[in-house]
Formats: structure tokens, C-alpha cells, sequence
């Protein structure tokens, strides 16, 4: 199994995983429908962020790690892995079709001997119908579920250390995604499909409820005019079940909140602790602009400023970011908007954005942010400028 392509292979999970497989000296070709991204990889630069990847870029590409945008190499691997968007559509329904779309498209490229591994973040019961839609083509199915479980932006560094969740539809699949996965993580864990498939969405729903828990404490306790992070501290200090509390922040992003619907859809909408957590965590940007206009009154004709684009710090990935819900919130209210984000172009430079603004939102306390001293009226829901 040494020749490995990534369907989807130029996006945040692809890439990592890509790079992984090359450091182990497999032939790797990402294989991706956005012409951008893999003209950069070919070219040796990284699309977006990715601590860590620029090294292993650099290191294979053009040698053992290729990508394209011509299909018909599928051909030719051992081993076929899918790892496209699974997104909900406008009534929060995981959208099926999307993958079985992009599995469709490739199934005349597909032989029974490869191994083909789903590795987006999928509904339960996808792995059984892509199974059969296998088996209807190719007459048998060496099919493996093996969901991606690394944070954004830190890919490479937990590639390396998570141990793996492997599933197949039978156990020649199984033991054959075991050993793959078996040249790049610590530990594989065997489950089955089913139970991967949930285990992956339970993970990433408990850490939105997480997050939902800190922001809903954070408004009960700022909306009387106290200050959460020193309950926080005093909760935490030398108290090891509040250890892993979460701090108060937009909880946003690609994954938690889709995640968090796909599993409620998946138990009938009634996931109840589910649909909470997304009413506070939606409804934090209002929170916040009822903060900033609690300190400077009306913001009509104000210039409000928002630090910070991206959806978690230290990053360039805009997709799913609150911020954009705060700006929106902004303007309702007649406020003129101005934006900064070291790492989102057509932003405005941060001294411009200090000099110009009335008033300031945190968006995402990148790193740069967390130390500034801010002498404007400000609202900083994660507890930077305290
Ligand atoms: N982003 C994360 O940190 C993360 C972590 C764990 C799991 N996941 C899951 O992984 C999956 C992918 O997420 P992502 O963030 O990498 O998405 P992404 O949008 O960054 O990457 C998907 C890639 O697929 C490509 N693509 C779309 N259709 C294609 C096709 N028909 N053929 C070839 N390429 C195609 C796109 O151009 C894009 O580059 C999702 O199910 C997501 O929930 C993401």
C-alpha cells in the first residue's frame, strides 16, 4: 500500500494527512478540485495556515508528494482516501448527497483491490450506503471509516501523537486501514462504523456544549455587572475538576456547530443540550454588542471596531467565524465597521484600526492582541485585557 491519493486533498484536512503519509515514504498525490490550492502545493507554498507544514512541504513536495486536479490518477493507487466537505444545508440537515456526490463522481476510477477510506466527518450510516454503492459498482466493498480528529492549524504536531480510530466493513479493510494508519499514529483504536461515526460527532458536539457552558456563564455573570474571569480563576485555582474548563470565547468555525446539528438530526432533532448550545454560543455577538453599547451608549454614527476575522486565534480561516454575525449586529445598530486581522487580507492595518476606532470588539485574541493596551472602550468576552 504504498500509493496513497487524497480526494480533497488540498484543504485543511487533506494536507496534513498528506504530508503525514509522505514522511513515512509513501507516494502521496492530493487530488483536489480547486485549482489554487493545488497550484501553491505544486509550488511548494502552503494554501493556509498550517503550524509545522511548510518544513514536510518543502521536503516532498515534487518527489514523493504530488497534486493535481487531473482525476484519472486515482487510477493507479492503492489506496483512495475521501476527505471533501460534509456540510449541514440552510435547515441544519447534514447534506448526504454532497458525499455521495464526490464518491459517485470517482466510482468509474475505483478498482475493488484498492482500499478506500472516508475520513470526513460524516452522518451515521454513510460509511453503509457508500458500502453499497461499492459493492453495486465494483461487486465487493474494501471500504474503511477512519475520521480525522486534529484541531485546525495544529494538524501536523497531532497527527503525530492521536491515536486513531479505524473502522471497516469487514476486517480485511480494517486490518488494512490499521496498518496504514499504523505508520503515522501511536495508537489505533478498532471500532466499527457506526461507532466511529458518532464517536467523531460526540467529541466535537461535547467541546461546542463546552464552549456553550463557558459563554452562558459569561453573560449570566458580566450581565450583573461582575467579572467572569476572576469567578474563573477562583473556580479553577488549585481545584482539579475545574481544570478543563473553557474559557469564554465565539465558538465558531467549520465543524463544532455543524457537528452539533448533524448529530441532532441524527437523533431525531432532539438533542436538546445540543440545540441550547447553539442558542448561547450563536447568541454570545448579541451579548457583546449589548456590552460595548452598555459603555458607550447609542454606537449610531460611531466607528466600531472588530479585532480579529478569523475563527479561532492564530489562524487564517475565516470559514464559519462569528466575527462576520458581530459585524453584522454592528450595522443593524448604524455603527460604522472597521475590521483588522493580521492574517486576513484586505483588513485594515492595526495601528490605522487603533487610531480610527471609537470602540473595539475582540474578536479572536491572536496572539498579537493579547498584550495590547487597549485605552478605548472595549469588550473582550476571552479575558485578554483584563
Ligand atoms: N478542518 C478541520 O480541522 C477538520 C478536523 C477534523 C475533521 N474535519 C472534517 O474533514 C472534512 C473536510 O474538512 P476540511 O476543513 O479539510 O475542508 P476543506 O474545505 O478545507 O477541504 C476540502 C477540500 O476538498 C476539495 N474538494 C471538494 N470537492 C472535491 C472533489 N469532488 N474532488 C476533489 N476535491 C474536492 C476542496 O477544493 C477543498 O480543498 C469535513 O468533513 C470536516 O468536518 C475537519
Amino acid at each position: 500500500m504504498n500509493k496513497v491519493c487524497i480526494i480533497g486533498g488540498c484543504g485543511h484536512v487533506g494536507i496534513p494527512l498528506g504530508l503525514a503519509f509522505a514522511s513515512k515514504g509513501k507516494d502521496v498525490t492530493l487530488v483536489d478540485v480547486n485549482p489554487r490550492a493545488v497550484e501553491a502545493i505544486s509550488a511548494g507554498r502552503l494554501p493556509f495556515k498550517e503550524e509545522g507544514a511548510d518544513a514536510l512541504l518543502k521536503a516532498h513536495v515534487g518527489k514523493n508528494l504530488h497534486a493535481t486536479s487531473d482525476v484519472s490518477v486515482v487510477k493507479k493507487q492503492d489506496v483512495v482516501v475521501f476527505v471533501t466537505g460534509t456540510p449541514v444545508d440552510e435547515h441544519l440537515n447534514p447534506k448526504i448527497h454532497d458525499v455521495v456526490k464526490v464518491l459517485d463522481a470517482y466510482l468509474p476510477l475505483l478498482n475493488k483491490r484498492q482500499l478506500v477510506i472516508l475520513r470526513s466527518t460524516i452522518f451515521p450510516g454513510v460509511t453503509r450506503i457508500v458500502e453499497e454503492r461499492l459493492k453495486a459498482k465494483l461487486g465487493a466493498a474494501n471500504l474503511a471509516f477512519c475520521p480525522e480528529r486534529i484541531v485546525q492549524g495544529k494538524g501536523i504536531e497531532e497527527i503525530f501523537n492521536l491515536p486513531q480510530l479505524v473502522s471497516g466493513v469487514n476486517k480485511k479493510a480494517e486490518n488494512a486501514a490499521a496498518a496504514l494508519f499504523a505508520s503515522i499514529a501511536p495508537k489505533i483504536i478498532r471500532i466499527k462504523p457506526e461507532e466511529a461515526e458518532l464517536a467523531k460527532l460526540m467529541t466535537n458536539a461535547w467541546r461546542y456544549l463546552e464552549f456553550a457552558i463557558a459563554n452562558q456563564f459569561y453573560m449570566m455573570v458580566e450581565k450583573q455587572g461582575l467579572d467572569f474571569y476572576r469567578i474563573l480563576e477562583a473556580m479553577k485555582d488549585d481545584y482539579p475538576r475545574a481544570k478543563h474548563f473553557a474559557r469564554a470565547g465565539l465558538a465558531a468555525g467549520p465543524c463544532l456547530f455543524k457537528d452539533t446539528m448533524q448529530l441532532s438530526a441524527f437523533h431525531s432533532n432532539e438533542f436538546f443540550l445540543g440545540h441550547s448550545a447553539m442558542l448561547v454560543n450563536e447568541g454570545l455577538p448579541n451579548f457583546l454588542v449589548s456590552q460595548l453599547e452598555a459603555k458607550m451608549g447609542s454606537l449610531k454614527g460611531k466607528t466600531i471596531g472588530i479585532m480579529g476575522l478569523a475563527f479561532k486565534a492564530d489562524n487564517d480561516d475565516i470559514r464559519e467565524s462569528l466575527s462576520f454575525k458581530v459585524k453584522k449586529l454592528l450595522e443593524m445598530k448604524m455603527a460604522e465597521v472597521l475590521v483588522t486581522d493580521e492574517f486576513v487580507s484586505g483588513t485594515m492595518p492595526l495601528k490605522k484600526f487603533m487610531k480610527e476606532a471609537d470602540g473595539v470588539i475582540l474578536g479572536v485574541p491572536h496572539s498579537a492582541y493579547r498584550k495590547l493596551k487597549v485605552k478605548k472602550p472595549f469588550v473582550d468576552c476571552w479575558g485578554c485585557w483584563r
